[in-house]
């Protein structure tokens, strides 16, 4: 241990043995933990930490997050800057490559995203297969997962030519099958890609496009979709990235540790929370219903979603710019009646000591279900609008995951609970 290193000292009461433990950018390693024992048998002492609420899994230079002072930065930017004046696919670039693109990478990159829309007329019928119902999220984790099928190379994960046609076909692929997963539900046909629209623009023509030649989207709400797909596009170890993380951690191609992001994303205590948000709004259907509401809520009876998040303890930087956002949709689109309730519900418990005491706050979900209803989105594609632009920072996360010299197969401790030492009796025996 060098002079200046910070360490932390700790006795074992157990063997009255000290140990310093060096810490290093604000962490003690788990490992020096492990050798403190009571002797040659003993396990060590582990950490005890369901859903890591105090564990640092890896080291990442993505996305900084300051929960307490409402702060998100992609590799250093500020998301309001982002928001404001950049676009999704420069942002997509940002995550994944770790610097903005020069005019000459942008020209690339905006290209090969673009000539990467369309996907294998198999996958297509794969997705026609799914019943008339099917829930669009699992049809996007199922036709994501598939397309590994398509293209086998994609399990040489070190190789970088190769790790990048994964990720330019993964970012362009992911609106052609979101708006297929929509298109689905609805009985109403495909829509191939249209390479000659802008990134939100051929989402939303692949979405809406009926007969008309050309899909002509709102410019309002082309600017509105672009900046929430900015603001989705990252989040650091959240769930979801955990999961392609600890998936990706086994060595798989991207396509299958993407897959397993979007089977966490698609949880309600995760990205399905603005789905929830919609089903509890409309429950409430009224604003003298909210007190009652908010009496179940403190009860422990009803959970308030959108609201309160891991991280941010104060305000949820997102939900700051998405509040903006459904001014300029509503303009086009006209207001969400379920927007009064929301308003008023945020009032009354931004005032209300149980939520003030637990630092509760809404967070990014709890307006961004209103902007896709008004969007005319049923809840269930809400997620799905997550997944797309999520995508750009699983990506990122991956690749930094690849490359980590420190990373191993993610493979946590348990603490044992269980019996031990049984006779089997055979079932002959026991149920005679
Ligand atoms: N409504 C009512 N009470 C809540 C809420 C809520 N939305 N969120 C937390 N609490 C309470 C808990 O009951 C607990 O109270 P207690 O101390 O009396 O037991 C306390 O606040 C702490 O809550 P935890 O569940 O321990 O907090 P945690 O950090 O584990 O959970 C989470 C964070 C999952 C986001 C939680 O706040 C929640 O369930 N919110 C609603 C769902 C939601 O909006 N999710 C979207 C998150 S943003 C995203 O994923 C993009």
């Amino acid at each position: 241990m060098t002079d200046n290193q910070q360490s932390l000292t700790v006795r074992d009461n157990r063997t009255g043995e000290e140990y310093e433990l060096p810490i290093t950018d604000g962490a003690i390693s788990a490992k020096d933990l492990g050798k403190i024992g009571t002797g040659e048998e003993s396990p060590g002492v582990a950490v005890y930490d369901p859903g890591f609420t105090n564990t640092a899994s890896c080291r990442s230079a993505v996305t900084f997050i300051d929960g307490e002072k409402g702060i998100l930065e992609y590799r250093g930017y500020p998301i309001e800057q982002l928001a404001e004046s950049s676009t999704f696919l420069e942002v997509a670039y940002l995550l994944i490559y770790g610097e903005l693109p020069t005019e000459e990478q942008h020209e690339k990159w905006v290209h090969e995203v673009t000539f990467h829309t369309f996907v294998h007329e198999n996958l297509r019928s794969l997705m026609q297969g799914f019943r008339y119902d099917a829930h669009p999220m699992g049809m996007l984790m199922s036709s994501v997962g598939a397309l590994s099928t398509f293209y086998p190379e994609a399990r040489n994960i070190t190789d970088d030519d190769i790790r990048h046609e994964q990720i330019v076909r993964m970012i362009a692929k992911m609106p052609t099958l979101g708006a297929w997963s929509f298109r689905h539900a609805q009985g109403k046909p495909y829509v191939y890609p249209d390479n000659n629209l802008s990134y939100t623009e051929n989402f939303l023509s692949m979405l809406f496009k009926m007969s008309e030649q050309e899909y002509n989207a709102d410019p309002r709400l082309v600017k509105a979709l672009e900046v929430l797909f900015i603001l989705h596009a990252d989040h650091e170890q959240n769930c979801s990235t955990n999961a392609v993380r600890s998936v990706g951690s086994s060595q798989v191609d991207p396509y299958s540790a993407v897959s397993a992001g979007i089977a966490a994303l698609f949880g309600p205590l995760h990205g399905g929370a603005n789905e929830a948000v919609l089903k509890m709004l409309r429950r409430i259907g009224s604003k003298d219903k909210i007190p009652a509401f908010i009496a179940s809520v403190k009860n422990g009876d009803e959970r308030l979603m959108g609201f309160g998040h891991r991280v941010y303890k104060n305000f949820d930087p997102r939900a700051t710019i998405i509040k903006k956002a459904c001014d300029d949709v509503f303009e086009v689109t006209g207001v969400n009646p379920l927007l009064e309730i929301a308003l008023e519900l945020e009032k009354i418990a931004l005032e209300d000591d149980y939520f003030i005491s637990r630092k509760l706050y809404p967070n990014v979900d709890f307006y961004s279900g209103l902007i896709y209803e008004a969007l005319k989105f049923p809840p269930e594609m809400f997620t799905v609008l997550f997944a797309i632009p999520r995508t750009a920072g699983w990506l990122a996360q991956w690749r930094e995951l690849v490359d980590d010299k420190d990373q191993k197969i993610a493979r946590p401790k348990q603490i044992y609970t269980g019996d031990r030492h049984l006779t089997f009796v055979p079932s002959s025996e026991r149920w005679a």
